[in-house]
């Protein structure tokens, strides 16, 4: 089976590592792709927001199969169009992708069929944004409607704060049409835990419990990034709070997108924060987290390829899904000043010196075969352990013999402290 992946980050790295270690899986293609992955796929220049690109490729190179990793390509419909031409997409529709595309959708549908979230109310008038927060009151929390690369939400302290965010949204137009609708919602408290599930439209497998840490800097201070590192399982999620998850939260959705008529295919992510009042949605994306994928994907035994091929053809309730009882860790290789500005281009070293999986997201092979950086986020350097901090240690350790100019990296990674999140 010829194989096309999607996307350029560590999670996509993440994805070809695993699916190289299927045998019906015989060659590997990946679009855009980034240093390290070129090394295990044949990488292609075309972007992963260019539907054409991406349809064009997999025809001329004839591929079984597409993975379409990231959201943008997935709410442009990318998994619509390759299926409408007869090649199997591991993905959402378009339609489907709307749980993570539109935070109203989104929001509504847990309104609608009973699932718990953060109470809300939605606004395309600035006036009458302004107006309900006034009301309300901090603390509170502004959230663009569209996508925004993860930027687009404000918690805000003071209602100035506040004021604030909705005007830049709605008037500054810093968001661009992502921001012309704001939802607007009332601030939990409580550790964020992410679950991970594949599901056929109708069967749900759960992946083991995993954490993203969002923030910049140590203690989750600083600016919210795409991620700066993540570990798997989360320390918070009991097998009691995993019970009321199903039962509340996973299933219930399952059901709501297939009544809504857009059943959902591929992998659902779960962004929950355990509150005083039990587990509540913070959001869904329509994807692997990044890097979430990476934490949880070293730990799948069972065979990657043939749990996609289940999700796409609808029989995911034939297969085992198995994992190791393993912890594990990925701390974030980041160019200093991300997520703000930062400087391309330097030579990473230390690579072939390190002690475990490194997933290159922002790097790029030179012709003389170095690695430079070329993202945001760099690197993902991931250990397993037989427990959490093993698996921290182990990280770390791997982190060490790695270096590039003005690398910045979390030093609390894992590192939790037991109260977490907001709180
Ligand atoms: P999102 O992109 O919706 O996941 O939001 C980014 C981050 O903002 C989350 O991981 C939370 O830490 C925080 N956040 C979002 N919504 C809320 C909320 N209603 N209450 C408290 N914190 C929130
Ligand atoms: N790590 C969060 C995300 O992928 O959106």
């Amino acid at each position: 089976m010829k194989v096309l992946v999607v996307g350029s980050g560590g999670r996509e790295h993440a994805i070809v590592y695993k699916l190289r270690q299927s045998p019906a899986v015989s060659e590997i293609l990946c679009a855009p792709g980034n240093g390290g992955i070129s090394d295990i796929a044949r990488c292609f220049d075309v972007k992963a927001t260019d539907i054409e690109g991406q349809c064009r490729l997999a025809l001329e190179q004839k591929v079984d199969f597409v993975v379409v990793a990231p959201d943008d390509p997935l709410a442009l419909g990318l998994v619509d169009r390759l299926t409408a031409l007869g090649i199997p997409a591991f993905g959402p529709t378009a339609a489907a992708a709307r749980i993570e595309s539109s935070k109203s959708f989104a929001k509504n549908l847990m309104r609608k069929h009973g699932i718990p979230t953060a109470d809300y109310a939605v606004f395309s008038d600035i006036d009458a944004a302004l107006q309900y927060v006034r009301a309300k009151g901090a603390p509170i929390v502004v959230k663009c409607d569209g996508l925004a690369l993860g930027k687009g939400v404000v918690v805000c302290h003071t209602t100035e704060e506040a004021e604030e965010a909705v005007k830049m949204m709605m008037s500054d137009g810093v968001f661009g049409k992502s921001g012309s609708t704001v939802v607007i919602e009332e601030y939990m408290t409580g550790p964020e835990v992410t679950v991970l599930c594949f599901t056929d439209g109708k069967t749900l497998v759960p992946m083991p419990s995993s954490q993203d840490h969002k923030r910049a800097y140590d203690g989750d201070e600083g600016p919210n990034t795409g991620g700066m590192g993540s570990i798997s399982p989360s320390p918070f999620y009991t097998p009691d709070i995993e019970k009321r998850c199903l039962e509340e939260i996973f299933i219930p959705t399952i059901r709501a997108m297939e009544r809504e008529g857009c059943p959902f295919k591929g992998v659902l992510y779960f962004g929950l924060m355990l509150t005083p009042d039990g587990p509540k949605v913070v959001e869904y994306n329509a994807r692997f987290g990044d890097p979430e994928a990476q934490a949880v994907l070293v730990r799948l035994e069972s065979d990657l390829f043939e749990i996609m091929t289940a999700v796409v053809e609808g029989t995911l309730d034939n297969i085992n899904v198995k994992w190791n009882q393993n912890a594990s860790c990925c701390v974030v290789l980041a160019s200093g000043g991300y997520p703000a500005g930062y400087k391309t281009g330097y030579r990473i070293s230390g690579l072939d010196k390190s002690s475990s999986i490194i997933f290159h997201a922002g790097t790029k092979k030179t012709e003389d075969g170095d690695y430079v950086t070329a993202g945001g986020r760099v690197l993902g350097v991931t250990a397993l352990g037989k427990d959490l901090s093993d698996a921290v240690n182990a990280a770390y350790e791997a982190v060490r013999p790695v270096g590039f100019e003005n690398m910045h990296y979390r030093r609390d990674i894992g590192k939790i402290k037991r109260t977490g999140g907001n709180q």
